[in-house]
């Protein structure tokens, strides 16, 4: 399974690949937003793109399929590693199908039904991104979606891919990785989550003042 990081935090993206736990980057304009201050949206993303060597999602804000693929056309100047997010909507099916044309890859987002994965998927997305804990939030089981999707996907041999977003803790990541999703996306803190464990906290306190208490001098970096 791919990781993916779900932030435009260059902090956060430059550690996470310098320990190279990520394969790519997801942005939405909320996060740019947060991220860009008074800088230019586009020069944050160029400089992610600097950092991470795998595909980064960067969204369209146009709702009219003109406006969709004049914007993901630009976007995907900023480099060659760009994947143009497109919402599931009507119009939005056309500008998928425009820039797939046009060699530019997209990831549809706001997925909310394994139906909907299958429109973009026939429309020629690259990625589906089905939101789970969004869906999760309004008591639904998010997780569904990402089974219905891949059972869909593997019956007619579809080659999107399936990225699993609005994740918001590790077992969303355990589950998509146990339902075959293809692309796990997740935020920073639950990144780090990820390599947490109360048991592995425990035991290394243990081991460390077991040795201690022998009176053994524990070198630094030994
Ligand atoms: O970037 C899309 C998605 O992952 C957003 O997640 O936490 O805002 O529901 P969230």
């Amino acid at each position: 399974m791919q990781f993916f990081l779900d932030t435009a935090s260059l902090q956060d993206i430059t550690w996470a690949s310098q320990a190279g736990l990520i394969d790519g980057v997801t942005t939405n304009p909320s996060l740019l937003a947060k991220q860009a201050g008074d800088l230019d949206p586009r020069d944050v993303l160029k400089e992610i793109c600097s950092v991470v060597d795998g595909p980064v999602s960067a969204e369209v804000v146009a709702v009219d399929v003109d406006g969709m693929v004049q914007e993901g056309t630009e976007l995907a100047k900023i480099a060659d590693h760009i994947v143009v997010k497109i919402p599931m909507i009507e119009t939005g099916m056309v500008a998928v199908r425009r820039l797939t044309s046009a060699g530019i890859r997209t990831n549809v987002t706001l997925c909310f039904s394994s139906v909907q994965c299958l429109v973009a998927a026939k429309a020629g997305a690259t990625y589906v991104s089905p939101f789970i804990g969004r869906l999760d939030d309004v008591g639904q089981e998010g997780m569904d979606v990402i089974r219905e999707t891949r059972q869909i996907f593997d019956n007619y041999q579809m080659e999107t891919h399936i990225l699993t977003a609005s994740i918001r803790h590790p077992r969303h990541v355990a589950e998509a990785a146990m339902v075959g999703a293809h692309v796990a996306t997740m935020p920073p803190d639950v990144l780090r989550k990820l390599l947490r464990h109360p048991l592995t906290e425990r035991g290394l306190e243990q081991f460390l003042s077991d040795w201690a208490a022998l009176g053994q001098r524990v070198k630094a970096g030994a």
